[in-house]
């Protein structure tokens, strides 16, 4: 199989802050691996692992082999050598009195620029910002933030006033790693560079919409951090909202990325929020005890770490809308949860039938009524683009049957798809943004979840219990298709989840 061709990026120290944590041994500690083995980094760059206990960088890596190879990741496992010749580790406490003087002390004539990655949960982005200098240019100086940043609008703004009194917004890199994702990139080809769908994206030609992201794992090791999170802050705050975004905006002028931010921006800000209490468009659920590929496994609730009367949310279903000509009254159907069955993630396009149908009514595969024509971009678990048509079947009679057109990516291009990190990593060491999210978006996403949790918490503290409890939680089985209160839902606006 055929590589693209490499350019190395240019010499650069990184520091990965929270080097021992669930994200950097299954993402990006592999994704670098990844990339020093196909000769991205030249050789005067250094890795520096910003750790809480001394450990060398060889008994590190071994450390993550044997991570990743539980995982069932054996060919990252290989990868990991190629990172030993420009690995250094150090103890950095955040917070500690010391912790600035040792880490200039550490940077002293390193390599510029000095990237620092934060792998680490948002309560201690302020900490680590203190230790950094002020006054540096991104030449200088860069800082990633994984999301979600902070726990809400409020927590997030207090980080985004210490970033704005040390950094200029070129030096920020707020990471949602589904914008590195090839299906994203795809995904806005098939927008800005055909012409043939854009005039069809509107309320006139689109019935609804539907963003899927569905996974199969549990909360796996992250159980402190999910607990405190739901699935609302994790996956809808985020990823759910920026597909939308890219999905639904305008066509930018450029695509530079304020350009791009700007017209995510719109869309995210004129998002309706669902009404959850007269009008049920949220529903929330938590998996029980259930099956994954065959074996039995424990329901949230009893997995280590989670409180045995948590009400945290694991699987969310909504419809919001867009209020905006172009999108006003089509329903956006937003769906994601954990250890389901199967590990999915789509958008689909749904658009209006003919308005009188004169062929006779035909039935899919599924014996159900043909709805219209759909176009389904799947991002997971391969890079696909599916539009469904109707087609004459032979014979005498004038009946329609439907048809795909299908364009698996991989099959067309037959070069290795790169992991959503190693396309975010080397964006960052090449100075670009346009994967990377603005203070703006971040704000506008939390207004959003903001509101909807406002009404769940004047829902379950107003009401007296007896006839309106909390907002329910719907138990779904692990390894099942999650609650059927969200087809019901779906359902209302004459949608089906694909
Ligand atoms: C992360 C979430 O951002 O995305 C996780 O914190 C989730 O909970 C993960 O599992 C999903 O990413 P991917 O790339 O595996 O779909």
């Amino acid at each position: 199989m055929q590589e693209t061709t490499i350019i190395p990026v240019p010499e650069f120290t990184f520091v990965l802050h929270g080097a021992n944590g669930d994200l950097a041994k299954r993402k990006i500690i592999p994704a670098l691996a990844h990339l020093a083995q196909v000769g991205y980094f030249p050789n005067q760059s250094v890795i520096i692992l910003a750790m809480r206990e001394p450990m060398s960088p060889s008994d590190f890596l071994q450390q993550v082999a044997h991570f990743l190879m539980r995982e069932g990741n054996a060919e990252a496992a290989l990868a990991l050598p190629a990172l030993l010749p420009m690995l250094k580790t150090m103890v950095l406490n955040l917070g500690e009195a010391n912790a600035q003087a040792i880490l200039n002390a550490e940077l002293k004539s390193m390599p510029m620029p000095i990237v620092h990655y934060a792998a680490l949960p948002s309560a201690q982005f302020l900490p680590l910002i203190d230790l950094l200098p002020k006054g540096s240019t991104a030449n200088h100086l860069r800082l990633v933030l994984e999301k979600p940043m902070g726990h809400d609008g409020y927590t997030c703004s207090q980080i985004e006033s210490a970033i704005a009194a040390k950094f200029d917004e070129s030096q920020i890199y707020r990471i949602d790693h589904y914008l590195g994702k090839q299906a994203v990139q795809n995904l806005l080809a098939l927008r800005l560079g055909n012409l043939i769908f854009e005039p069809l994206l509107n309320r006139n030609h689109v019935a609804y919409v539907e963003l899927s992201v569905l996974e199969d794992l549990g909360v796996e090791g992250r159980a402190g951090f999910y607990e405190q999170t739901g699935a609302l802050r994790d996956m809808v705050q985020s990823h759910l909202l920026q597909l939308l975004a890219i999905v639904a905006m305008e066509p930018p002028i450029s695509l530079d990325a304020e350009h791009l931010r700007d017209e995510k921006l719109k869309v995210l800000r004129a998002l309706k929020v669902p009404t959850i209490e007269a009008f049920p468009d949220l529903i929330l659920g938590q998996y029980g005890d259930g099956f994954h590929h065959g074996n039995p496994v424990p329901g949230y609730c009893a997995e280590p770490r989670v409180s045995p009367h948590s009400t945290t949310e694991t699987f969310v279903a909504m419809r919001t809308e867009i209020q905006t000509w172009r999108w006003a009254g089509v329903p956006f159907l937003l769906r994601t949860g954990k250890r389901l069955n199967t590990r999915h993630s789509e958008i689909v396009i749904q658009f209006h039938d003919v308005p009188r149908p004169l062929f006779e009514p035909v039935l899919d595969s599924n014996t159900r009524l043909w709805q219209g024509n759909r176009l389904i971009i799947q991002l997971q678990p391969h890079d696909k683009l599916e539009l469904q048509l109707l087609a004459k079947m032979p014979g005498e009679r004038e009946r329609l049957k439907p048809v795909s057109l299908d364009l698996d990516f991989f099959e067309a291009w037959r070069i290795p798809v790169r992991d959503a990190y190693e396309r975010l990593l080397t964006d960052i060491l090449r100075g670009r943004l346009g994967l990377f999210l603005r203070n703006d978006e971040v704000a506008a996403q939390w207004a959003f979840v903001d509101a909807l949790r406002a009404q769940l918490n004047a829902e379950s503290t107003s009401i007296p219990s007896a006839e309106k409890n909390q907002h329910p939680l719907h138990a779904y089985a692990a390894g099942s298709a999650g609650p059927e209160a969200a087809a019901v839902m779906a359902a209302r606006y004459g949608a089906n989840w694909n």
